[in-house]
């Protein structure tokens, strides 16, 4: 079934779409592997960056003017998009940000001006990114609530029986990611956000690796907050977008104040706009956003289910042949859901080291803790060499690296 949807797959007119690919660093062809940092753009993503400044450039909600209405429509077009994308039942829910980090610091900020309180208990996992660890823990400190992890078994996953255990009537808020950034764990966040529901507690859930992935519905989900970054969606850097539900963002406080989040200023009293604008001060990334919207079109055209398929044959093709081609290999993160994500240690070799030789050889990967350093903890490493695929990527490319690793093994080995 695998091999007929990866056959009907797309592949030489999607890498026709990405101008960056084709190219030789070092006199090698470009093998990109580093897609959980940062994506790659579709010509129609940065065709639409030059359209907005040739075309509309303005700043959006306050002009009478002819661009200034132009922009602004383009704007909530495009939250429109976004919010039929994540499925979201009202577009004011869907709050415009700098990407996930700034999601989630919106987020623990508001939370921490009275709605979380001392001995109040909040949840995340060893599988964090540090941008869903230090906001929690910078609001412990500030309220006196109480940081809980839910531990990993060796396989990277999380031990479902631990987080049920964490779980009280003290739990206010669990903030997991969906996918781990450093091994591709995908964590079963539906059962997780039933459970947390159950106790009363609020649900955020890290999307910055799952949305370039899969499908995301955040009311079948349920999850109260849903964030992720544009530029790890195939769109540009510096926009990103929080999904709150409309009754937690209307109760939550503004995060930062400033132009448009507000409804009426005095030096007495200022009353604050409504939704989305209470949460979205200063002029936004207004190009960002509008062109991030392009690149989910983008994606749709492909459809997110032949992404998943095909990107799953990279990830097993891929595994396969680190394994059988180097027997000192070791695999870190190996759950039974996985995104295309392969993270792995060679021999006793540095994965700095690694990093460099593979470079000079064409190929892009990450190494190092990935900012997820309580997952290097865990397995007592400093660090891993991280490949991660994208739908443009290609068993060639991967060849390309073992080829790479080959040499390295034999000159550091
Ligand atoms: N969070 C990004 C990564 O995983 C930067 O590489």
């Amino acid at each position: 079934m695998i091999k007929e949807s990866v056959q009907a797959f797309p592949i030489s007119k999607v890498r026709q779409d990405f101008p960056i690919l084709h190219q030789e660093v070092y006199g090698k062809p470009l093998v990109y592997f580093d897609n959980a940092a940062s994506s790659q753009k579709p010509k129609v993503v940065i065709d639409a960056i030059s359209d907005y400044y040739n075309q509309i450039n303005s700043n959006i909600h306050r002009g009478v003017h002819f661009l200034s209405q132009q922009a602004t429509d383009a704007y909530e077009a495009a939250r429109e998009t976004i919010r039929k994308h994540l499925n979201a039942e009202k577009s004011h829910e869907i709050i415009y940000t700098k990407g996930t980090t700034d999601g989630i610091n919106l987020v623990a900020s508001s939370l921490g001006q009275g709605l979380i309180k001392s001995g109040d208990e909040i949840l995340v996992s060893q599988l964090e990114h540090h941008s869903n660890i230090v906001p929690w823990q910078m609001l412990c400190e500030r309220s006196g609530a109480v940081l809980k992890v839910i531990p990993i078994n060796e396989r990277g996953e999380l031990i479902q029986a631990e987080f049920e255990k964490l779980l009280s009537a003290k739990t206010k808020l669990l903030a997991v990611n969906h996918i781990s950034n450093a091994m591709g764990t995908i964590n079963p966040i539906k059962e997780m956000i039933q459970k947390a529901h159950e106790y009363g507690a609020w649900v955020l859930i890290d999307g910055a690796q799952s949305v370039p992935h899969m499908a995301v519905d955040v009311q079948d989900l349920d999850a109260d907050f849903y964030t992720f970054s544009g530029h790890k969606l195939f769109g540009p850097t510096g926009v990103g977008v929080l999904y709150g539900k409309e009754k937690l963002l209307e109760m939550m406080p503004p995060y930062q104040g400033g132009g448009e989040m507000i409804a009426e200023v005095s030096f007495e009293k200022t009353t604050y706009a409504g939704l989305p604008h209470k949460f979205e001060a200063g002029t936004p990334n207004i190009a960002g956003g509008i062109v991030l919207a392009k690149a989910i079109d983008y994606v749709n055209q492909i459809g997110l289910d032949a992404i998943g398929a095909y990107e799953n044959e990279l990830l097993h093709y891929g595994t396969q042949r680190l394994k059988s081609q180097f027997p000192d290999l070791r695999i870190i993160g190996e759950a039974e859901n996985k995104a295309s994500v392969i993270s792995f240690l060679l021999g006793d070799i540095h994965p700095y080291d690694v990093g460099v030789i593979l470079d000079k050889l064409g190929v892009a990967v990450r190494t190092g803790h990935h900012c997820a350093q309580p997952i290097m903890q865990h397995y007592g490493i400093n660090g891993t060499i991280r490949a991660s695929f994208a739908f443009y990527n290609t068993k060639s490319e991967i060849d390309q690296m073992i080829d790479a690793l080959d040499r390295a093994h034999n000159m550091l080995a």
